[in-house]
């Protein structure tokens, strides 16, 4: 797998993704960019980065052998003599390739977003920390720490993106200091395991509607936090002291405060930690919202009976029963060792 990737940067393929910021992953601007390519790096870039179909004979020697490992990891399928990959694509960020879900205004069963880029920035982790990344996704945090020298640990829910996760890991030549875990949190981690140095959790927030009981991959509970409330409780046993956590949060707020800041104030105190939360991007919570309009198409793809009028009912009066005026993607930052809160507002409106 490694030479698959010697050849693919031999290829030019990273050079054309180096053209575009770190956080600009968007099938629409490499399809206007790929216009100006021809040849053999004109069809990888087809092949890899917008979904076309490719001949398997026609592939550079490289890619074909690869291609067992990726039909096996399921980011491949192969009829007859055509193959193509199946919603991924193949694409560089921060310095490491990942199979990866471009974002997208649907929910995705291999995540990778603009967020995903943002947290990657706060992580300062170094060569030798022992890293533990919760909802891993198809890997990218975890990638990053190990292309620091880390060790990762990665727990992904959904097994087949675990999977994509571990072709991850092998593609940047960095299975030997990544192991991928399928299970909740912190379930699948070995009992007495040493705490972690670092622990890092691009959480899922879009909130899970009572309207359908259960809650998808990709939902963040009754008000969006569950599982990041759920991530901070395991961690007086899991950070070690000294340690430092990054997570990502839908957090509500009722005109200029936070709903739930006394909730986070209060479980730093308690557990002797500080606590910084930065707050981003500014989301209405109103009927029309993409927010709530979100909400509302994320639960009707897994529960397509529902009635539209009722979802977004539901989730008016779930920011309304709390107050809440918006909603604010927020960054949370925890150091071991010290009690203290601040909010960061990047976006005070
Ligand atoms: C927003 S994506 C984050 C992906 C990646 N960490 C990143 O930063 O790009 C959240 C991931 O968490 C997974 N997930 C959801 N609930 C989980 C749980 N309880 N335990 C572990 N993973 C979970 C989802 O399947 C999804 O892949």
């Amino acid at each position: 797998m490694t030479r698959f990737v010697a050849a693919l940067e031999r290829s030019g393929l990273a050079e054309f993704l180096a053209d575009f910021p770190g956080d600009s992953v968007d099938r629409l601007q490499w399809a206007a960019a790929t216009r100006g390519l021809d040849g053999e790096l004109r069809a990888l870039a087809g092949f890899l980065l917008l979904g076309e179909p490719a001949a398997a004979d026609r592939l550079p020697a490289a890619l074909a052998q690869a291609l067992p490992a990726l039909v096996g990891s399921g980011v491949a399928v192969r009829r007859g003599d055509e193959v193509r990959l199946v919603d991924v694509s193949l694409f560089r960020s921060a310095g490491v390739w990942l199979f990866a879900e471009p974002p997208s205004p649907f929910p995705v069963r291999h995540y990778f977003g603009r967020d995903s880029v943002a947290l990657a920035r706060r992580t300062g982790c170094r060569a030798g920390d022992r890293v533990l990344d919760l909802c891993s996704g198809p890997g990218f945090q975890g990638l990053v720490a190990a292309q620091r020298g880390a060790g990762a640990t990665l727990v992904e829910l959904l097994p087949e993106t675990a999977e994509v996760a571990r072709l991850n890991a092998e593609i940047n030549g960095m299975d030997d200091r990544i192991e991928v875990l399928v299970g909740d949190l912190y379930d699948p981690l070995p009992t007495g395991v040493e705490p972690y140095d670092r622990v890092i959790a691009n959480v899922p927030f879009l909130p899970t509607l009572s309207a359908r009981g259960e809650e998808a991959a990709h939902e963040g509970g009754e008000d969006g936090f569950g599982i990041g409330r759920r991530v901070l409780a395991g961690l007086p046993r899991h950070l070690a002291a000294g340690g430092t956590a990054h997570l990502t949060g839908l957090l509500l707020q009722a005109d200029r405060e936070l709903v739930i800041g006394g909730e986070l104030r209060a479980w730093a105190a308690e557990n002797g930690y500080g606590l910084t939360v930065t707050l981003t991007e500014r989301m209405a919570v109103d009927a029309d919202s993409d927010l709530v309009q979100t909400t509302v198409s994320d639960h009707l793809e897994t529960d397509p009976q529902a009635d539209p009028e009722e979802l977004t009912a539901a989730a008016v009066g779930m920011y309304a029963r709390r107050g809440a005026t918006a909603a604010r993607l927020a960054y949370l930052r925890i150091d071991g060792g010290m009690a203290d809160f601040r909010i960061l507002d990047r976006a005070p409106g």
